[in-house]
């Protein structure tokens, strides 16, 4: 594990890592400068002008233009620099290249899981080394945070919706992952890791861990769509019954009865399937029974929406 005792954050392994270093370095720096210079001159101020008799009686001090105007003009033009950079990072790390492997992560009162595209199911996050990784995450039950400290990548991860954070690791090596939002007795227990292959290696590790009778998340969906009823309102075949077919459905533009409109993206989906009545497409009833948040686990409403991403 790549551990270190030290109060920095341990060795950078992934490609934006060495940016996130850079930005916290330069305020780091910036910062020092002030605290030195502020608490300095404080300390010289206090020598200086201390009252030297019991008659000493401070002098008028009047304003001075030049000193209140760097005071103002210099920390907003250092506030303005860290928030462009800061959040062109934020950008970068929170939009994924499409040539990204995909993996669905799933978190719980106190663990972790990660699904892959061919099915398999693991407790450590396994990933192909120098090729960007995609998480698409949800949480079963409360909000908990997902954080890499060596990729230098941390998001929430939320029940009822999809977050995504992205990273392409550079070494081959186990790094650890840990849950950054206090979700709980053990919280602070919320461990996995992420271990990391070369290209061949992490093929063999995906054949090598399939069991035999696995399913892909879609496969799992397909079964899921006849066994939770959703076949007895929503076609496959673009006819029109109590609920939309889910003919085409991914990625359309639905209009809504209250005259919104939305992209049908994965998060859509999700909440469609968790909380039907939030929106309803034009043209429909508010007829979905609102239980599969409880009758489904993320897992299966992820499997779920991956079918409905095929058709
Ligand atoms: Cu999960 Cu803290």
């Amino acid at each position: 594990m790549n551990q270190q005792n030290s109060i920095w954050l341990p060795e950078a392994a992934s490609t934006i890592a060495g940016d996130v270093d850079t930005l916290f370095y330069f305020i780091l720096v910036t910062s020092v400068i002030f605290f030195v210079g502020v608490v300095s001159t404080m300390v010289f101020f206090a020598w200086r002008f201390r009252r030297r008799s019991p008659d000493d009686r401070p002098k008028p001090v009047y304003e001075n233009k030049l000193v209140e105007a760097s005071w103002i003009v210099i920390p907003s033009i250092l506030v303005a620099v860290v928030f462009v950079w800061g959040f062109r990072l934020f950008l970068e790390i929170g939009i994924a290249p499409p040539n990204s492997y995909e993996v669905n992560v799933t978190a719980r009162k106190w663990s972790w899981s990660f699904t892959y595209p061919n099915g398999v199911i693991s407790t450590d996050l396994h990933v192909p080394v120098n090729r960007p990784v995609k998480l698409r995450m949800s949480s079963e039950d409360v909000i908990h945070s997902f954080f890499v400290p060596s990729f230098r990548i941390k998001a929430d991860v939320l029940q009822g919706r999809y977050s995504y954070v992205w990273f392409e690791a550079t070494r081959q090596d186990t790094f650890l992952i840990a849950c950054t939002e206090y979700c709980g007795t053990s919280h602070s227990n919320m461990y996995a890791r992420v271990v990391t292959h070369s290209q061949d290696d992490f093929e063999n590790w995906l054949v090598e861990n399939l069991p035999d009778d696995s399913l892909t998340p879609a496969q799992r969906g397909e079964l899921l769509y006849t066994q939770q009823g959703c076949i007895g309102c929503h076609s496959l075949d673009g006819t029109a019954a109590a609920g939309p077919s889910f003919l085409g459905l991914a990625g359309s533009t639905r209009n809504f009865t209250d005259g919104t409109s939305a992209v049908a993206d994965d998060n859509y989906l999700r909440t469609s399937i968790v909380n039907p009545a939030l929106q309803i497409v034009e043209g429909y009833l508010n007829v979905m029974p609102g239980q599969y948040a409880v009758t489904m686990s993320s897992e299966e409403i992820d499997a779920l929406v991956a079918f409905i991403n095929e058709q």
